[in-house]
């Protein structure tokens, strides 16, 4: 083990995929919250999402961190303590740390197996570094591991994962992120923008089909984890931009009239009825900076793309 690196299970106190699932497919619009798709198989194909062409967002937003995180430091400052939730592999973050310098840096993620690997593999790139690993469902709560240094701290949110988020939850995020970091604190966050909703739909359509696998991966997960007796091949991938409500919805259409049962109860599904499994909201640099500034933020500085694909902002906590 690297000695600069440290692990802190919190132990997510937060529903299980059981308790999910029989909860979800008991509301009249049938739902299952979009953080189960991150098993191990999940959180692959999400990797192979962000190689696809359609799938713009991570592919923009690296070339922008690239681009200006020269003057994100010099906005933000070194020395601070630098936190990531839901860093999963920590790839993005390797663009902010030479800059930065980052007096520890803490991981946060949902799967400590994936977390250990990855911080490790870290600690080995970066032995300069210190770095404070913490299990942690940040849908839930933000807890920082008590031996990190005191002093200014910085989260770095990428990849637009706010958007997952519903309007009311955002909010609560962006108040517990101000608690966390504190007066003086700051935010590095990637938001995919409002645009033409062709390539917002092909986004999330990819022509290789993996958003598809995805999004039924939850059902793969459902059968074999919980033994539920259910067909997969009875459900089909669906993602469309709403624009009245400004997001992607995802959903598994059911092909057809059938029963799922799970631990003796029954889901009853009309064909072509939909089961909800992720938003994804979209917002304009206008939108974001007004619901940052309502939960505690002002914007230092956002960069939006030539094309106006994606932005990122700087706030900081008043
Ligand atoms: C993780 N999150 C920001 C992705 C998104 O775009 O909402 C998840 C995703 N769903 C389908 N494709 C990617």
């Amino acid at each position: 083990m690297m000695e600069n690196v440290t692990f802190h299970d919190h132990k997510p106190e937060s529903l299980s995929l059981y308790d999910a699932v029989v909860q979800g497919l008991s509301k009249r619009q049938k739902s299952i919250p979009p953080k189960f798709f991150y098993d191990k198989r999940g959180s692959e194909l999400f990797d192979q999402i962000c190689q696809q062409p359609e799938y713009y967002l991570p592919t923009v937003e690296r070339l922008m961190l690239d681009q200006y995180v020269a003057e994100i430091a010099d906005l933000a400052g070194q020395g601070r303590v630098l936190i990531e939730p839901g860093a999963g592999s920590a790839s993005k973050v390797r663009l902010l740390l030479d800059a930065l310098q980052p007096s520890a840096f803490v991981p946060m993620d949902i799967s400590f197996e994936y977390l250990k690997t990855s911080a490790t593999e870290l600690a080995e790139e970066y032995p300069w570094l210190s770095i404070r690993a913490a299990c942690v469902d940040y849908t839930h709560s933000l807890p920082v591991p008590e031996n990190v240094p005191v002093g200014p701290r910085l989260l770095f949110f990428p990849g637009s994962s706010l958007g997952n988020f519903n309007k009311q939850e955002a909010c609560k995020f962006l108040r517990l992120v101000h608690t966390t970091v504190g007066s003086g604190g700051m935010l590095l966050i990637g938001v995919d923008t409002k645009k033409n909703y062709g390539v917002l739909n092909a986004a999330y359509n990819d022509a290789a089909g993996l958003t598809a696998k995805f999004n039924l991966n939850l059902l793969y997960r459902v059968q074999n984890e919980l033994k539920a007796d259910l067909n997969p091949d009875n459900f089909a991938h669906k993602a469309f931009y709403n624009t009245e409500a400004g997001r992607i919805e995802m959903h598994l259409i059911s092909k057809l009239k059938h029963t799922l049962r799970l631990d003796g109860h029954e889901f009853k599904f009309e064909e072509g009825e939909y089961l909800h499994t992720e938003n994804s909201y979209k917002y304009s640099p206008e939108e974001f900076i007004s619901m940052a500034a309502m939960n505690g933020f002002k914007s230092l500085r956002y960069w939006v793309d030539d094309q106006g694909l994606f932005a990122i902002y700087l706030l900081q906590s008043e």
